[in-house]
């Protein structure tokens, strides 16, 4: 475990690093469900504050009396009056979350964590490769793209998923896939009798990516571990720099703050160093990809 940070509350806490620790009182506003196991919650602080994040982020969302876990931001900073939480059900908090009612009381600690700064992506050619549910926090950028479109170059966003079953946000990649303001293709691992689009992982759609210019281009991977090594492979043979790459990891978490040692990444904690990391920064540690 690292040593460089303390690790008990010290006895002069300020205001701002209380606000690490306790819960922001926030109200559901809305519920949609997306597919029989994921939903998508709107939330607003009582405070009447915005939420503040940069995309990439996360809260810990919690539940008087069951407990919290680490869950992405999905909207964008560039919508500031609510902030949206996309939700699956797994274990005992997921669940918990899954039974609130529209305008009940949550907790919410953050935005927490390293996420991705304007500067970097400014002015850049940006391409997204998302694999599975975590389509969710890459919506957050995607909207933060599409939102201030003329501050950025050209656009492409490849998407993996299990079957269409499975595939979240379904309505608004219908959007962007008819858009004219991104290059969004999809794919699935097994289509269904519905299913007229691609089959095959998501590193099959970088065959038909039309050439890049590499030297100013951006290049975001988010999803699970199995899919980071084949997409790396095709975005490094493109030429981008592995300093111009960025990979949102997933670790276990519990404090979400830097003091308990769940998230480590070799000597980086997950949940203040990232999720958001460049490949440069994580390329030599072999956790980071285990
Ligand atoms: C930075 C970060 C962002 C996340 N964003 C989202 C999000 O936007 N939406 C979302 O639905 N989930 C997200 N997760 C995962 C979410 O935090 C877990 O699913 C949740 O903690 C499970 O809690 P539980 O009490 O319901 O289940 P538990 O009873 O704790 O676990 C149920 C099952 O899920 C597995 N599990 C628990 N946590 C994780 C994890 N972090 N990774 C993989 N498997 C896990 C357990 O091994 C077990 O099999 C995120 C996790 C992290 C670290
Ligand atoms: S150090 Fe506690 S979750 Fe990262």
């Amino acid at each position: 475990m690292r040593t460089d940070r303390p690790l008990m509350c010290p006895p002069q806490v300020s205001a701002t690093a209380l606000c690490d620790y306790v819960p922001r009182p926030a109200r559901v506003m809305s519920i949609t469900k997306m597919t029989p196991h994921d939903a998508l919650f709107s939330l607003e602080l009582i405070d009447g504050k915005t939420l503040g994040h940069r995309p990439g982020q996360f809260v810990q969302f919690s539940i008087l009396g069951v407990g919290e876990c680490p869950i992405s931001v999905c909207s964008s900073p560039t919508r500031p009056q609510q902030f949206q939480l996309s939700v699956r059900r797994v274990g005992e908090v997921t669940s918990a979350i899954h039974r609130l009612r529209t305008g009940e009381i949550v907790g919410v600690r953050g935005p927490l964590g390293r996420g991705i700064e304007p500067s970097e992506i400014d002015g850049r050619d940006i391409l997204v490769a998302v694999g599975g549910c975590a389509l969710a926090p890459a919506r957050s950028l995607i909207h933060y793209i599409l939102d201030q479109r003329v501050r950025f170059g050209r656009f492409d966003l490849l998407y993996g998923a299990k079957s269409p079953r499975e595939m979240l946000f379904r309505n608004e990649l219908k959007i962007w896939r008819d858009s004219r303001d991104l290059n969004c293709q999809i794919t699935v691992d097994a289509g269904d009798a519905t299913w007229r689009g691609r089959t095959g992982a998501v590193t099959r759609l970088f065959e038909d990516l039309p050439p890049m210019n590499t030297t100013n281009t951006v290049a975001v991977i988010i999803g699970p571990p199995a899919m980071f090594r084949h997409v790396l492979t095709e975005v490094l043979k493109r030429g981008i720099p592995a300093d111009r790459v960025f990979c949102s990891l997933e670790r276990r978490m519990k404090c979400g703050i830097g003091k308990c040692g769940h998230c480590q990444v070799n000597d980086l904690y997950s949940c203040i160093d990232g999720p958001v990391f460049r490949y440069s920064e994580i390329r030599s540690r072999p956790e980071a990809f285990a």
